[in-house]
């Protein structure tokens, strides 16, 4: 597995991947390329080398917005077929290592209560449960807000 920073060429597979991921809620490309464009944001990838000289395929993404000195996870997705391998994992420390080397003192993120894995995954790296937005997601479901301190610590 590969892991890197973000292209702007990046996109299109980043917004196909979404699509899978999050079906009905999902960003789209136009949003991903307008958030890539932010001051302060940056994202990472996972990609698998292609066997036989074929093309590297998209594996997981994640991204991070930045500003002043707290930083919101806005993404994070690893491809169905590749989950409970580590990825998921690897790619919250690369999240969370990003936000703290932009110099970010907290790093806060959302979550649906119902999403067992991705809270999991979430306590285990040291985020917690912060508030609660209420009917946040379009089918209505609240959203706990959880939030990382970044400061202090080396990832
Ligand atoms: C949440 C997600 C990113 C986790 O990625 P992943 O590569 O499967 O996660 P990892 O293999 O690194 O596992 C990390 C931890 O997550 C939890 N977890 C992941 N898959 C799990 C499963 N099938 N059963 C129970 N716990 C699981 C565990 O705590 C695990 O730690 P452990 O292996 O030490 O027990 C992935 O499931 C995903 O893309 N889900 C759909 C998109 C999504 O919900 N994103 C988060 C939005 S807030």
């Amino acid at each position: 597995m590969i892991y890197r920073s973000w292209d702007y060429t990046d996109i299109l597979s980043i917004a196909a991947l979404e699509r899978e991921c999050f079906a009905g809620e999902s960003w789209d490309y136009q949003m991903f390329a307008s958030s890539f464009s932010q001051p302060g944001f940056f994202g990472e990838l996972c990609e698998e080398e292609g066997k036989d000289g074929e093309e590297r395929h998209l594996v997981a993404y994640g991204c991070v917005q930045c500003a002043v000195d707290t930083a919101d996870l806005l993404n994070i997705a690893v491809a169905p077929a590749f989950r409970g391998r580590g990825i998921g994992r690897t790619m919250v420390r690369r999240l969370i290592g990003g936000a703290r080397r932009r110099g970010m003192k907290e790093l806060f993120l959302e979550v649906r209560p119902s999403n067992a894995h991705a809270r999991q995954l979430y306590e285990s790296e040291s985020f917690r449960a912060i508030s609660v937005r209420k009917h946040y997601y379009p089918d209505g479901e609240d959203a706990l807000v959880m939030v990382r301190k970044l400061s202090d610590e080396k990832i």
